[in-house]
């Protein structure tokens, strides 16, 4: 029998208006562009504003870009993953929230945390059901209103991250394009180093929680930086090798966007040049679950069917991984 892969037939993406620079942020807290940059290589971020806003109305920009983009209509979707730490709330799921606002009634949808590495977790979760047969249309969302969970008042982490998203469209394909294969991994030690302390039901919101500030991103920068920067290109290094991939068979690197420190030494391993590395953290930031997709969407008109890509990731948990992808078109074929 042919085997079915699940292939990405269309991508968008979607990021707010409003540019948080470096500039700003030195009047808000004790920073310097300098020090950002060197740092992480970040320059500017984009942060939704507005009363009433959630990270499922980035989403659902996204998501109906998609679906015009992609010709597909709303009844046709099967699945709607999404990929987030900062769900509108604690339930209903946000993909259930998105699904409704996009006009998507026939699908079943659900959430799914893997804290930075929640998009590519979602990714292989949702080409499952497409390589089965089981479903024809799954859309894979990853979307993350950062400044919602971010203190404005602590430097280490105010500087680091941003809002924004992207969906992609998985199709089957009978090709060899797709998604060839993955590698995801998880260690729960880790939450010591990067968590939100409350409003889980280990610690229930409460007066105390909020005086304390305990509702925001806690994180041990140094102490991630190390396990982030091993795992990923550890990662990346043996989905390569378990294909037989060379460095010279990799059109592109599309990284999670943490460090411009952890992008480069990801590469290196690798054996890439920057030129074959996606990276566009100085203009957005950490968007957590939304920076992969926000590459691919940048990069799509770059994007040549048979292109052999490594994406990798690493978040909070700690969980990371790999996934080899063989683009599957060429992007005029959307035009
Ligand atoms: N401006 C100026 N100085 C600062 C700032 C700032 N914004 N932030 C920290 N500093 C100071 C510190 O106080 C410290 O000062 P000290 O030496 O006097 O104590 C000094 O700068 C060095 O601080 P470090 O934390 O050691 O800086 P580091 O080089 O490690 O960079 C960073 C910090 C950017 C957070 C880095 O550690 C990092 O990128 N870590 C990994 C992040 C990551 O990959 N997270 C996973 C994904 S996120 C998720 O899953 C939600």
């Amino acid at each position: 029998m042919t085997k079915l892969r699940a292939a990405i037939t269309a991508i968008q993406g979607y990021v707010p208006d409003f540019v948080l620079t470096n500039e700003i942020l030195e009047t808000m807290v004790d920073t310097s562009d300098e020090w950002i940059t060197t740092r992480t290589g970040i320059k500017e971020r984009r942060i939704q504003k507005g009363e009433g806003l959630a990270t499922s109305d980035m989403a659902v920009e996204a998501v109906k870009g998609l679906l015009i983009k992609s010709g597909t209509k709303p009844e046709e979707v099967d699945l709607m993953i999404c990929a987030t730490v900062t769900p509108d709330m604690v339930y209903p799921a946000t993909a259930n929230i998105i699904c409704d606002k996009a006009g998507i009634k026939n699908a079943f949808s659900y959430d799914l945390n893997a804290a930075c590495s929640g998009f590519i977790y979602a990714l292989v979760t949702g080409s499952q059901f497409i390589e089965t047969g089981k479903y024809k249309k799954v859309i894979v969302v990853g979307a993350d209103k950062m400044s919602s969970i971010v203190d404005y008042t602590d430097r280490q982490t105010c500087v680091i991250f941003g809002d924004g998203c992207g969906a992609v469209l998985l199709e089957p394909t009978t090709e060899e394009t797709g998604i060839m294969d993955s590698i995801l991994l998880s260690d729960g030690s880790g939450r010591i180093h990067l968590h939100q302390k409350a409003g889980g039901s280990l610690r229930p919101s409460s007066h105390e929680t909020i005086d304390n500030k305990e509702h925001y991103i806690y994180q041990e920068g140094q102490a991630v930086f190390k396990f982030a920067v091993t795992r990923m290109a550890d990662t990346a290094v043996e989905i390569m090798e378990k294909n037989n991939l060379k460095s010279e068979d990799i059109a592109w690197l599309v990284p999670h966007q943490a460090n411009l420190r952890i992008i480069d030494a990801t590469g290196k391993r690798m054996g890439l040049p920057r030129e074959k590395v996606m990276i566009n953290i100085q203009k957005f930031g950490n968007t957590t679950n939304g920076t992969i997709p926000l590459c691919l969407w940048e990069w799509e008109n770059q994007l040549k069917k048979g292109d052999n890509i490594i994406i990798a990731a690493f978040g909070g948990g700690f969980t990371w991984g790999a996934i080899y992808l063989k683009w599957a078109y060429n992007s005029w074929q959307l035009l």
